[in-house]
């Protein structure tokens, strides 16, 4: 059996790790297809080297552009990297473009699908990512779900067939990684920072990037906040806080410290040990919640409901004055906590799935 895997964003490299750790140890083989969507060391070759996955097969070195033109470049070349390896599969992760053009560039050459984080909606269509988990979901054949919640979201959208209810393969890799991480991350050291007497936050998503009044919404937010917030900026996010004017803005108070992105073990030990999260990315939403840390998510709606539900996290979009309240008033209470997110084996049970099948 051969499978082709095809990510190219930060957190698919995160979630693919521990499922090519099981394929190797299953003896399947596995093509890595890196389509180029995330390209700089931080974005990109430190998760390589930090969660050893082994050099990719193939880099398609698409980089960065606008959805048309990174989404078509992607579909171009994952097709030739098909056509040529045959593989009996395509696995795609997530919800990023790499997924899409993978999950439509098997479909069209009847190769079959394999999704992991399958059925995640946060039923807001302006979201790029809730068109790609969608149209991936629509053309997969093997299904697999996180969640319940995930499981009844494809229900109710007609898909049956196909959808395993496996838990959350980014569960495995925190489980996986941070004893590494509190052993080898200095981070705190490295920044000065104490346990608990910080906030962090991240910010990457389109609505609160591109749109101005947003990013400078929460801006205004962090810095009035009067708390210490550790801010890891992605580029995107670098950006456009440059084009808005509003680095200026963070270095004239002094209580928000703009690092360039970290890498995953120093960004586990930065979560774990943070008073408070702020963020608007879904992997982070989920890592609070695995940590026991009080999240407050800068965005309208959530994939990740369960971590609404249970009380562990808030969701403030990008209004100024919910963010402030948030950041003092917000307390989980701490008592609800239902692990909805599997057993630490999700990466497991996928691959004993697609074993199986192919077994037969
Ligand atoms: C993408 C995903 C998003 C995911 C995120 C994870 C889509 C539509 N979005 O968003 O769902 O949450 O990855 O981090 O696929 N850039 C660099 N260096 C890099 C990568 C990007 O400078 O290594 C800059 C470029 O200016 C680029 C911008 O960031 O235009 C956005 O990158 P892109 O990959 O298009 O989307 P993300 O915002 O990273
Ligand atoms: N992450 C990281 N360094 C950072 C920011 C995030 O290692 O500076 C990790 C984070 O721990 C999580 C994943 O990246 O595992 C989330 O990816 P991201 O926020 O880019 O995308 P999303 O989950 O929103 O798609």
């Amino acid at each position: 059996m051969k499978i082709a895997t095809i990510v190219g964003a930060r957190p698919q490299f995160i979630k693919m790790a521990p499922v090519s750790r099981e394929f190797e140890k299953a003896g399947i083989d596995e093509v890595i297809v890196h389509t180029g969507q995330h390209y700089d060391y931080e974005m990109n070759r430190v998760f390589f080297e930090q969660l050893n996955i082994r050099e990719p097969d193939y880099y398609l070195g698409v980089g960065s552009g606008t959805h048309g033109y990174q989404t078509g470049e992607m579909l171009k070349r994952i097709e030739e990297v098909l056509t040529r390896e045959k593989s009996d599969l395509v696995l795609v992760y997530g919800d990023t473009n790499s997924t899409l053009a993978g999950a439509l560039a098997a479909v069209k050459l009847h190769i079959k699908v394999a999704h992991v984080e399958a059925g995640l909606r946060s039923f807001d269509k302006r979201m790029p990512e809730e068109i790609n988990r969608v149209l991936t979901d629509h053309v997969s054949d093997y299904l697999f779900a996180p969640t319940e919640t995930a499981v009844k979201n494809l229900h109710n959208e007609g898909i049956k067939k196909g959808v395993y209810l496996t838990g959350d393969v980014m569960y495995d890799a925190l489980l996986h990684n941070i004893k590494i991480a509190r052993r080898n991350s200095k981070i705190l050291e490295k920044l000065s920072l104490k346990p608990k007497e910080y906030l962090l936050a991240t910010v990457h998503r389109a609505e609160n990037t591109d749109n101005r009044r947003n990013l400078e919404r929460i801006v205004e937010a962090f810095v009035e906040s009067g708390e210490f917030i550790v801010f890891p900026a992605h580029p995107r996010t670098q950006k456009y806080l440059k084009a808005y004017g509003l680095i200026g803005k963070i270095k004239s108070v002094g209580n928000v410290m703009l690092i360039p992105p970290v890498g995953y073990l120093d960004m586990l030990v930065l979560e774990e040990n943070a008073g408070k999260i702020l963020t608007d990315s879904g992997g982070v939403q989920k890592e609070a919640y695995f940590l026991k840390v009080p999240c407050i998510t800068l965005r309208e709606k959530t994939e990740w409901v369960e971590t609404v539900e249970d009380g562990w996290n808030i969701l403030v979009g990008a209004d100024k004055e919910e963010i402030l309240k948030a950041i003092k008033e917000f307390e989980p209470n701490g008592e609800t906590y239902t692990y909805k997110f599997g057993d630490g084996k999700a990466s497991e049970k996928i691959v004993k799935i697609l074993g199986e099948d192919y077994a037969l």
